[in-house]
């Protein structure tokens, strides 16, 4: 897993005066809004007896420990112990992490790492949330996968008309034509020209003329996340799927999808319901893929030309892997006494 980056751990409108818990990297935290609206992330285990701070309730801007009721304030810091006669301090250890964070493109966004500020990889810009032709839908599902594959899976474009048929792909013509990657520090994006669906069903109707080819743009901003444009003849569909590493072995997927067509509210429902049942399509296979873990080594798997996107994404992890980004063994993102709680066995 890679530390010292921004991840998008819940949907913001899922955060709110009630506390809220995540995980990620193997670690819990609980989210919540302070009076003025904004985001508090903290670590979710209470230094007195660790207890879980989300499983309390917030006292103005600070959240109350159902345990013992120590409060801790949007710094961390302990402010209260209630079991503690007149006039005692509170000792400097009592806090517990405290980790920025940032609302963006309906997500809530913590920085799970120790970068100062000016050094922290960019959170990537998606420029469909600021327009207004486009209608925005939430969907989650959690697959029991390592989040590499899970990920991996979305950047595949040869998956397609077998695991998911006529539903976006063309099984009579799952070439994938060599494509091009633009690369840099931190994403890669490749057109892809695709054979579309057969006019059939729900197609038929879409369709005035059914295209030879889709142009799909995919491709992948570090460290989780995989953008999917399709470009159809009634609109455009993108898909930012941020596949959230809650462990080693099971990942939260959380699809913000965008779409200029159908725009009124009233197809959310059934937005949703597809994209829903695609994931359900790529489920199985991605949970019956050995080893559970990517490789760690180059050359690991045997890859085609229309693997290009994988590849680069598999060199790019490894270069950051020798700069000490990945978190490995009994290390994790937040480091420190509380954040070893979680310890990951060697590969
Ligand atoms: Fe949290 Fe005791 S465990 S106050
Ligand atoms: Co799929």
């Amino acid at each position: 897993m890679l530390k010292n980056f921004w991840y998008a751990v819940e949907f913001a409108h899922a955060v709110t005066r009630a506390p809220k818990k995540v995980t990620c990297l193997g670690q819990d935290f609980v989210l919540y809004r302070k009076r003025d609206g904004s985001v508090v992330c903290l670590s979710d285990l209470c230094v007195h007896r660790g207890a879980a701070l989300s499983a309390g309730t917030l006292v103005e801007d600070r959240i109350a420990c159902p345990y013992h009721g120590w409060e801790y304030g949007p710094d961390g810091a302990c402010t209260k112990i209630p079991a503690n006669p007149e006039g005692r301090g509170i000792p400097k250890k009592a806090r517990v992490d405290s980790y920025p964070v940032l609302e963006k493109y309906g997500m809530v966004w913590a920085f799970l790492g120790d970068l100062p500020e000016e050094e922290r990889p960019p959170i990537p810009h998606f420029p469909e949330h600021e327009d207004p032709a486009f209608r925005a839908v939430y969907v989650e599902m959690v697959i029991d996968a390592n989040y590499e594959r899970t990920f991996e899976n979305v950047v595949d474009a040869a998956h397609t008309p077998f695991v998911h048929g006529t539903r976006f792909g063309n099984p009579d013509k799952p070439q994938i034509p060599d494509y091009e990657i633009t690369q840099d520090e931190w994403s890669a994006a490749a057109d892809i020209l695709l054979s579309p669906p057969p006019a059939k069903g729900l197609w038929k109707r879409l369709y005035k003329e059914r295209p030879e080819e889709v142009m799909v743009t995919n491709g992948w901003y570090l460290p989780n996340i995989v953008k999917l444009h399709v470009r159809l003849p009634f609109g455009d569909m993108i898909l930012y799927d941020h596949n959230v590493p809650l462990d080693r072995h099971r990942t939260l997927v959380k699809i913000v999808g965008y779409r200029n067509f159908f725009t009124g509210k009233w197809a959310d429902p059934d937005a949703r319901k597809r994209i829903r049942s695609i994931l359900l399509q790529d489920k199985p296979v991605v949970e019956s893929q050995r080893p559970e873990l990517l490789p760690y080594d180059l050359p690991d798997e045997l890859h085609l030309r229309s693997d290009s996107l994988q590849v680069a994404y598999r060199r790019r992890r490894q270069q950051l892997m020798a700069e000490g980004w990945w978190v490995g063994d009994d290390e994790t993102a937040a480091g420190g006494p509380r954040g070893s709680a979680t310890v990951i066995p060697s590969p």
